[in-house]
């Protein structure tokens, strides 16, 4: 507890990241982390072999784009600092921890970055108004090389729909969820509008259930935003073992590592369904 209190204190990041509560997360889930080692550990090993296995994509390696490093557990940081000239790591919240380990790498860069433009927005919008502007960071840069978002997808909602609903008490349930939608897919044809080979690990489903096997709760995520045929690969992780978010209760994710590109074309295909 005292060491997560003193991390809330010393980290250094945006006023707004820290108010919305991103700081906070980033802590727990590094807590989390440290009690679910094992549990995590084939998880991150497929995550970053898969990441490892997508460079054979590439035919330069000048500049990559890391989107949503966090803690790095499941980026392949020495691999990429020795593969690419330069490595960007972007995410709202690098811990300092994470800054110590950068340091280590001449050619690696923390940018704080909120990649919706939430942040940025948030302050003009209204129930009537929840409109983003479609992200473009980036995109005319052309020594990017390789891209990835490394399993941000399905959190991209969970903080501003959080803020939405305080600021703005008894905004309508459906629409919220709808918005939430929406920015998963923006994110989904920004990484798809970049001209570099470009990846994404997501989640495809989360499953809560009791120890006995009984399911709780099923969520799709790859049906809601078309990502059911593109999967390279799959696996499982049990991101909270039986007791870790209640007694008896566990928790896993279906994740996969996908293309980007070809999210796109199916990205619009749902879209027009919905
Ligand atoms: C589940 S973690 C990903 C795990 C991470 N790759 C690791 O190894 O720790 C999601 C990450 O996305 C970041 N994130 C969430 N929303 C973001 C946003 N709008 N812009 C930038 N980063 C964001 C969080 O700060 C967090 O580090």
């Amino acid at each position: 507890m005292l060491t997560e209190w003193l991390t809330y204190l010393t980290t250094d990041c945006p006023p707004l990241a820290r108010k919305l509560g991103y700081l906070r997360e980033s802590i727990a889930i590094r807590s989390r982390y440290r009690r679910c080692k094992i549990a995590w550990q084939p998880h991150l090993e497929n995550s970053r072999s898969a990441l490892i296995e997508s460079l054979h994509a590439c035919s330069d390696f000048r500049t990559a784009l890391v989107f949503g490093s966090g803690l790095l557990l499941d980026v392949p940081l020495p691999e990429l600092a020795k593969r690419f000239e330069s490595v960007w790591l972007i995410d709202l919240i690098h811990l300092p921890e994470v800054r110590r380990v950068v340091r280590r790498y001449a050619n690696v860069r923390c940018l704080s970055c909120d990649i919706t433009g939430f942040l940025e927005q948030m302050k003009t919008m209204s129930p009537t108004n929840l409109n983003l502007p479609p992200p473009t960071n980036f995109l005319d840069d052309p020594t990017i090389d390789w891209v990835v978002s490394v399993n941000l997808l399905s959190q991209l909602p969970l903080l501003p729909l959080d803020w939405l609903r305080k600021r703005f008490p008894g905004i309508d349930e459906v629409m919220l969820k709808e918005w939430g939608t929406q920015l998963m897919l923006q994110h989904l044809d920004y990484l798809a509008a970049f001209a570099a080979p470009t990846y994404l690990l997501a989640d495809m489903e989360q499953t809560t259930y009791r120890q006995n096997g009984e399911v709780i709760e099923h969520f799709d995520f790859a049906a809601k935003l078309g990502l059911e045929h593109q999967a390279l690969a799959q696996w499982r992780w049990d991101i909270a073992p039986p007791g870790e978010i209640m007694p008896g209760i566990g928790r896993f994710h279906r994740v996969a590592a996908l293309t980007a590109k070809r999210c796109n074309n199916l990205n619009k295909l749902n879209q027009n369904q919905m």
